[in-house]
């Protein structure tokens, strides 16, 4: 844990604990928080014996409540293009991160904190949990990948609903749509998604990273898509983790898989 930084990574059992810490501000984002979000998904994805994240929130009332909404007045009218830029890009980084990363929400995950929900691999949420695209009440749209994620998890009626009201979505709703894939007791969120991680980094690190990188494959072109997860299965195939899974199964035990 380091105690100057927003961005707070810890580490255990192979599983990195990413908590954006700036609860009076509801853990907005700001160019601290980007920043320091950042070079968290580099040390994930450079350091071998870390073998996945969850990313959350400090706090019980909010996940991250946006994009820092403080600094906007400030800013010259054309810096729009390059604050979505920036932010879009480190999103990237952590939807193609060759780890598994999972969204812990534990509470508001509203404007670029649905959107960085929506990068990650997949989200679980507290009932407390609420989802929304509310920046048209601020005259202004998602910038962070919310126009492209939220249709293809959601569907293209309900995103373009969800952001053109801006209305907020609790957790029921969130699991009833596909947005979230578990809604947990908040004292019980942590827990329950670092089981899910570690079902997860108990596997083939190696087939994990090209599941990633087939499923990514499958929002694009249709031949491309089915050429990657070719790819990915032939990286996958050639690997000694195959032998040890397929030889486990013949001898009816538990594989154990390369750290
Ligand atoms: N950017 C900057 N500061 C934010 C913020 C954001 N996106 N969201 C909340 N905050 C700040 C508030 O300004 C307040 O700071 P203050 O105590 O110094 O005044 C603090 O966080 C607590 O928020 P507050 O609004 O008092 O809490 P609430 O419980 O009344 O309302 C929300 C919670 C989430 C409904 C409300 O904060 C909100 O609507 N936030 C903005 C959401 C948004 O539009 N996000 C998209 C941004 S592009």
């Amino acid at each position: 844990m380091q105690d100057n930084k927003i961005v707070q990574c810890e580490v255990a059992d192979g599983m990195m604990i990413i908590t954006i810490n700036r609860p009076e501000k509801l853990n907005a984002l700001n160019e601290d928080v980007l920043n320091e979000l950042n070079e968290a998904i580099i040390l994930l994805n450079k350091e071998d014996s870390i073998k996945g994240a969850i990313i959350t929130g400090a706090g019980e009332k909010a996940f991250v409540a946006g994009a820092d909404i403080a600094g906007f007045l400030k800013a010259p009218n054309e810096s729009g293009k390059l604050l979505a830029q920036k932010g879009q890009a480190i999103f990237l980084s952590i939807e193609q991160s060759t780890k598994p990363i999972i969204a812990a929400i534990n509470g508001y995950a509203l404007g670029g904190g649905c959107e960085l929900a929506m990068s990650c691999h997949f989200r679980t949420a507290s009932e407390n949990a609420k989802f929304g695209q509310p920046e048209i009440n601020l005259g202004i749209i998602p910038g962070y990948g919310g126009t492209q994620r939220l249709p293809k998890i959601i569907g293209k009626g309900r995103a373009m609903e969800m952001i053109m009201t801006g209305k907020t979505i609790d957790s029921a709703e969130a699991f009833s749509i596909g947005l979230i894939n578990h809604v947990c007791k908040q004292e019980e969120l942590m827990s329950y998604t670092t089981s899910i991680l570690k079902t997860i980094i108990e596997k083939s690190t190696i087939a994990i990273a090209q599941i990633i990188k087939s499923i990514n494959a499958s929002e694009g072109d249709e031949v491309v898509g089915y050429e990657t997860e070719a790819i990915c299965f032939g990286e996958a195939f050639k690997t000694d983790d195959m032998k040890e899974g397929v030889t486990a199964f013949l001898e009816k035990r538990k594989p154990v898989f390369k750290k």
